[in-house]
């Protein structure tokens, strides 16, 4: 591999969580063990459940002089290519019971609806879709595939949101919404619970410890409910490490303020699941302590990261790691890059660090574009 394409990646910005006390309890008060287990029991009693790959970029650690970088590969997730699989669907099964009746109803950038629709799909329920001017047609489509109807709203995801709020109350729709609000609870603790089977598969797949973890985070729902999972099935507690594109880091502002901190989106980021602006209420009350460090990135290493894990640069085996995939890639070289945040983070050669590859090519387009342009720099 060229050593310079390493070199070029750092971060945007690195902080500390100054307010940093990691509490089993505390957060298994939030999403408790009950939960987590009926999650796991649930999910994997699912036609055609099998544990994602737990690959290893040992290429790549060879490179960085670390013991193993395991890399979680939600690709291959009931062939709807992202982890998503494990949150919305499972929240459609708890919340209608076995009724035949219901009609349910979500907002989604994309990943989110599509396991909505597929839940709903297994139970023959009706399923409504908003979507924002945001959300591609493939994405779209690919949600009609499922049997949803989808509905394109104007303006962005919070206005998708309130449409869907507004015409389920009206329609009587069972909403199955993945962030919280005030008297919204326990919806998003369920799709949170349904994530930590991340973490339950990983527990039985290595014996190694896992000793860092580096977790994308757009509302913070995947990030909370996999450190619930940790909570819950690790014995040894991994340091925590955030990541954020640059323009919508909204769980590093929160941190470093040490309180919810709305940011107003400049730029939408190409890793469009993470382009949030707010943390969800829920997944906060996780975060604010369980957390070490939050690191940004920028968007330019997309492609380049895409191009490398599909090229085993990184692995023996290729991996399709689609955009939101790549920034814990891009954290974990970039940390290293830089001797300061690397000894701060106590990474070294005894380190087995957990990426999650969140989604594979779950926008096809978007990651064929993302892969030629990669393959270009590489
Ligand atoms: C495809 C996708 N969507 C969304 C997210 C963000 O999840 P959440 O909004 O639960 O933090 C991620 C990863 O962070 C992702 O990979």
């Amino acid at each position: 591999m060229q050593k310079n394409l390493y070199l070029n990646q750092k971060l945007t910005k690195f902080i500390n969580n100054e307010n940093f006390k990691f509490d089993r309890s505390k957060i298994l008060k939030i999403v408790n063990n009950d939960l987590l287990e009926d999650a796991f029991k649930t999910i994997s009693r699912w036609q055609n459940y099998q544990p994602t790959p737990l690959e290893n970029l040992n290429k790549l650690s060879k490179e960085l002089n670390l013991k193993n970088i395991f890399y979680k590969d939600e690709s291959k997730r009931f062939g709807l290519k992202s982890f998503k699989a494990l949150g919305g669907a499972y929240a459609v099964e708890k919340m209608t019971k076995g009724k035949k009746d219901i009609t349910v109803s979500t907002a989604t950038a994309g990943n989110h609806g599509k396991s909505v629709a597929w839940g709903a799909k297994k139970l023959g329920l009706n399923c409504k879709i908003f979507i924002s001017e945001n959300v591609s047609e493939t994405r779209a489509e690919e949600m009609r595939n499922l049997g949803a109807e989808v509905i394109r709203v104007k303006g962005n995801y919070e206005n998708s949101l309130d449409v869907c709020k507004e015409k389920s109350k009206k329609n009587n729709w069972e909403i199955i919404q993945d962030v919280a609000w005030p008297d919204y609870e326990l919806v998003p603790k369920l799709t949170m619970a349904g994530y930590s089977t991340m973490i339950k598969e990983i527990s039985v797949q290595t014996n190694e410890y896992i000793t860092h973890i580096f977790l994308q985070a757009g509302v913070g729902g995947m990030a909370a409910g996999l450190i619930a999972g940790v909570a819950s099935y690790f014995k040894r507690v991994p340091k925590i490490i955030i990541v954020e594109p640059e323009n919508a880091n909204c769980v590093m502002q929160s941190i470093e303020n040490n309180s919810l901190t709305s940011i107003n989106i400049k730029k939408e980021s190409i890793m469009g699941g993470m382009s949030c602006g707010e943390v969800s209420l829920v997944p906060w009350q996780i975060l604010n302590n369980s957390v070490n460090s939050c690191v940004s990135v920028s968007d330019k290493f997309v492609a380049q990261t895409v191009a490398m894990l599909a090229d085993k640069v990184l692995s023996d085996v290729s991996i399709v790691g689609g955009e939101c995939s790549t920034p814990g890639v891009t954290s974990l070289i970039s940390c290293c890059n830089n001797k300061e945040t690397k000894s701060s983070l106590e990474i070294n050669e005894n380190s087995n660090i957990l990426l999650i590859g969140c989604e594979g090519s779950a926008d096809v387009e978007l990651y064929q574009k993302l892969l030629s342009e990669g393959k270009r720099l590489i």
